[in-house]
């Protein structure tokens, strides 16, 4: 049946709407973030003490460490979260936003600190401890006691307010919350303006990258569900796409004036010197053409491969509706927002693939294979999808290493050629995609195919 004009938007609005309050989406239910939940945060200290968390030794007999409040304190850059909004560059940021000091702003403590509200902090607790313990596994009310017996089962935990910080799902959730934003805490390019660093996040990485203040061993196994770092990461580009688009979505980002609002466009798509010139028609984004601001897609582009080879068919109809929205956005935002929330739907059909698929070595080498061939052929040109392709491809090789899936030359090979990639990345002004395109094509042509 043909549509008239009208009839079609009344349709995209109807879509919107009904993704927007979530009922088209087969979304799990979400736990409660820690900073908005309803316990009270007690401090860092209260974890602290050297029979709890505050061992200078990890536990010999103990089913966890119990030293994790000396890693965190040491090692983690969590620990300095909050003393960061007192330095000189936070100063800055502060004074050209117009804000009284950053460490009393809510926008910046929201992220750089444990920002419970007010009458749910207790006597020791301390917003200078930055996102300290509870900040990540909740507020500590009803679970402080009964935890430290150590016989509360896990779901007893759960079930006191602990948050699920082992599930790739929910872990995505918390640690996306900051490293990528919420609608109630977000960092815009107003923010980055005022001389906030780029802000990029890959779940699987950035779970390695922060020091481990516990051990996955035989008794955490027995405790707690344990996923593979491909799982983790796939889960984490999935729930990348799906805040990205809400966020993109949200009637409280519309950016300033006639502009969208440029966080979610890709950095480098401006920043970037105008002597060189690095413009190259890509798959996703061909119908802009040169000259126009592309969106972040890296997120989308991971997840088009990932869906490629769980359902190629839902992969290409990924693929299309990424396009489209690319397409939307050289039109106006009426049309942004729909192409945001046909996106969502296609997202939402692949969710119920992803989360429950558990990768073999055969899909990890294949999806190698795709992320190496299209990054030769210079889909990779932004700085943010070279960036988490690169995040990609060390996750997955540190898994089939994991699996004994690499023969000890394959092993050799990918481990050179990923310190290759790595090196291209380093400098982000520096960056040039033909020696990325470069490396590439040789790891297209070596990858252990299954
Ligand atoms: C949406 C969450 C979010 C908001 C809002 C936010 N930040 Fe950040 N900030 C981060 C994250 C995440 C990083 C770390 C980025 C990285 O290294 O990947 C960071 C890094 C920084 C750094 C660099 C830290 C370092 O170790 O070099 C400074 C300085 C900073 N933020 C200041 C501020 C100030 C001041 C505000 C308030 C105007 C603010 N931030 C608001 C999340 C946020
Ligand atoms: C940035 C988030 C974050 C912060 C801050 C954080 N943790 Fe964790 N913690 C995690 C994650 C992720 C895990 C691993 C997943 C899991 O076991 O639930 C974990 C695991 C643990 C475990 C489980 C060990 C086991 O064997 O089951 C303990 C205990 C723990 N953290 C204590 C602490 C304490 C104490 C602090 C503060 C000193 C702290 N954490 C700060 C994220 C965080
Ligand atoms: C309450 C906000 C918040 C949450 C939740 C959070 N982070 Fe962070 N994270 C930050 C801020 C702010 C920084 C920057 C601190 C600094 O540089 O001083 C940071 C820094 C990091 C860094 C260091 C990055 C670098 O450039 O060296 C890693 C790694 C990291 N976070 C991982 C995680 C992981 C994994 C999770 C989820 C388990 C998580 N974070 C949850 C706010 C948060
Ligand atoms: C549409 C183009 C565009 C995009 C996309 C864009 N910016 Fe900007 N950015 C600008 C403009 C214009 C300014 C203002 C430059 C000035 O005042 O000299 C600016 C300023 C900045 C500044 C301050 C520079 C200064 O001179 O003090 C930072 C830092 C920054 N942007 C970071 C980012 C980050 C991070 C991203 C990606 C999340 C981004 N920008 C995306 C156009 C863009």
């Amino acid at each position: 049946m043909p549509q008239t004009p009208a009839l079609g938007s009344v349709r995209s609005l109807i879509v919107v709407l009904a993704w927007l309050s979530g009922s088209a989406t087969a979304q799990s239910e979400a736990p409660t973030l820690p900073q908005y939940g309803g316990d009270s945060h007690l401090g860092v200290v209260t974890c602290a003490g050297s029979t709890c968390h505050g061992a200078t030794r990890p536990f010999q007999n103990a089913a966890i460490n119990q030293n994790e409040f000396v890693i965190w304190q040491r090692k983690d850059k969590h620990a300095r979260a909050y003393k960061v909004l007192l330095n000189d560059q936070s100063k800055r940021i502060a004074r050209n936003l117009g804000l009284k000091a950053a460490h009393e702003a809510k926008i910046c403590l929201d992220c750089h600190s444990d920002n419970a509200a007010e009458d749910l902090r207790g006597k020791r607790f301390q917003l200078a401890d930055g996102v300290g313990c509870e900040a990540c596994h909740g507020g500590s009310k009803r679970y402080l006691g009964p935890h430290v017996s150590g016989e509360n089962t896990r779901q007893q935990n759960l079930d006191v307010g602990m948050y699920p910080t082992e599930t790739p799902e929910s872990r995505a959730l918390l640690c996306l919350s900051c490293h990528l934003g919420t609608d109630d805490k977000f960092a815009t390019h107003r923010i980055m303006g005022a001389g906030h660093p780029r802000i990029s996040f890959e779940l699987d990485t950035f779970t390695e990258l922060q020091p481990a203040h516990y051990k996955i061993d035989e008794d955490y196994r027995k405790r707690k569900q344990v996923f593979s770092g491909v799982q983790v990461w796939a889960i984490g580009q999935l729930i990348a796409v799906e805040k990205f688009l809400k966020l993109l979505a949200s009637p409280k980002y519309r950016g300033i004036g006639p502009w969208p609002e440029l966080a979610f466009y890709d950095c480098h798509a401006c920043h970037h010197p105008m002597s060189d010139r690095r413009w190259r028609p890509r798959e996703l984004t061909r119908a802009l053409g040169p000259g126009v601001v592309r969106l972040n897609d890296a997120n989308f582009l991971i997840l088009s491969q990932i869906a490629g080879r769980l359902a190629p068919d839902l992969g290409e109809r990924f693929k299309r509706a990424v396009e489209d929205l690319h397409k939307a956005t050289i039109k106006d935002q009426a049309s942004v927002q729909a192409a945001a929330a046909r996106l969502g739907e296609v997202t939402a059909n692949l969710r119920g693939i992803l989360v429950q698929h558990s990768f073999s070595a055969a899909d990890m080498k294949a999806m190698l294979q795709v992320m190496a061939s299209e990054g030769a052929s210079g889909e990779y040109n932004d700085y943010g999808a070279a960036e988490q392709a690169v995040m990609a491809m060390a996750a997955i090789k540190d898994v089939l290493e994991q699996t004994g899936s690499l023969t000890g030359g394959e092993k050799a090979e990918l481990t050179v050629l990923m310190s290759r990639l790595y090196a291209v990345l380093e400098d982000p002004d520096k960056y040039r995609p033909e020696q990325l395109s470069t490396v590439l094509q040789t790891l297209a042509d070596r990858t252990p195919r299954s």
